[in-house]
């Protein structure tokens, strides 16, 4: 072998590494973020271009069923975990876990027990774990450790920090030298308005007005630091609202005294857990007491909730009916608007929103479950998805290269193939050049080796 043959072989090898090596370099980016209690039909209510604007040049899902209960922190675990609350853990903004004795409650530090998060591993946790980083701008539990794990860059949960200080953050964290492929990004409204004006309340469409500017600000600036055109970003929702009012109350106090139960978490699907004894008292006192509640014992609670299996679910579940509310007695606090109810309910159901090189553009598809988000996540990040409650053939029509209805997820399986096979074919010709070469070095000593060879050879012939 000639020395130019050598080099040619080398100018392969150094060409396939540099590929494969710049695939991870322009590895895919993805934004997922969450306006709260923003409901699917919001976007219909006043003139939202912003939301318009993505929905045109992206994928619009009309109809998104989320995980009973229609709460804020068990949606917000679903979309990264892909399970239901009964399989995730976090089963409600208000906890009790008989088995830590510990209570977890949205306003108080507790949340920080790392115990009520590890029943599920989120995706920023397998992100990091398959090498890559994750940024996380007050996304629920991400200041959290979980499995040990926070956030490669996280920020601690405050309320008073702004939309765009969030957004700033995010930016830098995708245009560092080691740059995150996967960012989060929450923001608390409309829900926030949501609860005290009722969805219905006119003054909402100002609000709602206000998350159209805060999504045009994002766009602008992703647009500045050239990130809109290769970022795949999803816009979604935890939950819808429906409309309260003080004519729509049910009293608990009227049907069974406070000495017998723990009220875990609130309206309009309370938790409780009578004290000891007491479960067939309690259950028999509220089972018929008003036409607009439900009340189940927990191995009654219908399988379609998903929401039976774990033992931070308490004894006995409430339901309200749509627009009902149960507080013990008046003086509880009363919200104009609420979620929390079936997720059978389109009120409850948040918007859907898909931007990005990885999406078709200008589709509407008719409807996905919160948990297939988490699949979907996995596929675009090129991680490993856990075991889940999602289907990724729910969510893979949405995408370039995927035809509707088809059973094999092509572009799945063809970029870790093109992948497997370049660094296949690179290490290959990495290891015959160094074998041909290091035969070339050694060809001199070649006499040498073979008197070694007949050294070391002889004792074994002898044993
Ligand atoms: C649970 O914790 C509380 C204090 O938070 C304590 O008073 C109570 O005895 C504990 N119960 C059990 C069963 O350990
Ligand atoms: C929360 O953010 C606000 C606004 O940036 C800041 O003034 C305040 O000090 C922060 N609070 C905490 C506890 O960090
Ligand atoms: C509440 O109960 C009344 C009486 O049974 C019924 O007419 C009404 O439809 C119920 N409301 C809801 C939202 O289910
Ligand atoms: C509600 O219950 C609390 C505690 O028992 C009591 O102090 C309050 O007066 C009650 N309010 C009404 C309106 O009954
Ligand atoms: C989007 O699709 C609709 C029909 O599906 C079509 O009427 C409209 O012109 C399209 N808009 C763009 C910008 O392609
Ligand atoms: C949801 O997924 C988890 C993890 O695979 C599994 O244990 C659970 O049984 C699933 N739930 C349902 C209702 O399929
Ligand atoms: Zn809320």
């Amino acid at each position: 072998m000639s020395l130019n043959c050598y080099s040619g072989v080398l100018a392969v090898c150094v060409m396939i590494f540099s590929s494969t090596f710049s695939f991870q370099q322009d590895q895919p980016t993805v934004l997922l973020l969450s306006f709260d209690g923003f409901r699917w039909d919001y976007i219909y209510k006043v003139p939202t271009p912003n939301f318009h604007y993505v929905m045109k040049n992206g994928v619009h899902v009309k109809q998104v069923t989320n995980v009973f209960i229609t709460k804020t922190y068990p949606n917000h675990y679903t979309m990264v975990t892909g399970l239901y609350a009964e399989s995730h853990g976090i089963v409600a903004n208000e906890m009790y876990d008989p088995v830590l004795n510990k209570t977890f409650s949205l306003n108080s530090k507790n949340i920080y027990n790392s115990k009520f998060w590890e029943e599920a591993c989120p995706i920023w946790v397998t992100n990091q774990m398959e090498g890559h980083k994750s940024g996380a701008a007050m996304w629920p539990g991400t200041d959290v450790k979980i499995h040990g794990v926070f956030p490669t860059h996280y920020m601690f949960y405050n309320e008073s920090v702004s939309f765009e200080d969030r957004v700033a953050k995010l930016i830098d964290w995708f245009t560092s030298d080691e740059p995150i492929n996967f960012g989060l990004l929450y923001w608390e409204q409309p829900d926030a308005m949501g609860h005290i004006l009722g969805p219905e309340d006119p003054r909402m469409g100002a609000i709602i007005s206000e998350v159209d500017d805060k999504l045009g600000y994002l766009v602008s600036e992703l647009k500045k630091a050239q990130l809109w055109d290769r970022l795949n970003i999803i816009i979604t929702s935890d939950h819808g609202m429906t409309q309260s009012s003080s004519e729509r109350v049910i009293e608990l106090d009227q049907y069974v005294a406070r000495e017998l139960y723990t009220m875990v978490d609130h309206s309009p699907v309370v938790a409780i857990l009578p004290k000891e004894g007491k479960l067939d008292e309690v259950y028999e006192a509220l089972v018929n007491a008003h036409p607009n509640m439900t009340v189940y014992k927990k191995e009654e609670i219908p399988n379609r909730l998903h929401y039976k299996h774990n033992s931070k679910i308490q004894p006995i579940l409430v339901m309200a009916e749509k627009g009902w509310e149960i507080l013990q007695n008046k003086s509880d606090q009363l919200l104009l608007g609420n979620h929390g109810y079936d997720n059978i309910l389109p009120e409850m159901h948040p918007l859907f929103l898909a931007h990005g090189p990885a999406f078709r553009k200008n589709i509407t598809k008719e409807a996905v479950s919160l948990t297939d988000l988490y699949p979907l996540l996995c596929h675009l990040l090129s991680v490993n998805p856990l075991p889940n409650n999602g289907s990724f053939s729910n969510v893979e029509d949405m995408l370039i290269g995927e035809l509707p209805g088809d059973a094999h997820p092509i572009c799945c399986e063809q970029a870790p193939y093109a992948y497997f096979v370049g660094v296949l074919l690179g290490s290959t010709l990495v290891v015959v050049f160094l074998l041909v070469f290091i035969k070339h070095l050694t060809y001199s000593q070649l006499p040498n080796m073979q008197v070694q060879h007949s050294e070391i050879s002889q004792p074994l012939l002898q044993g």
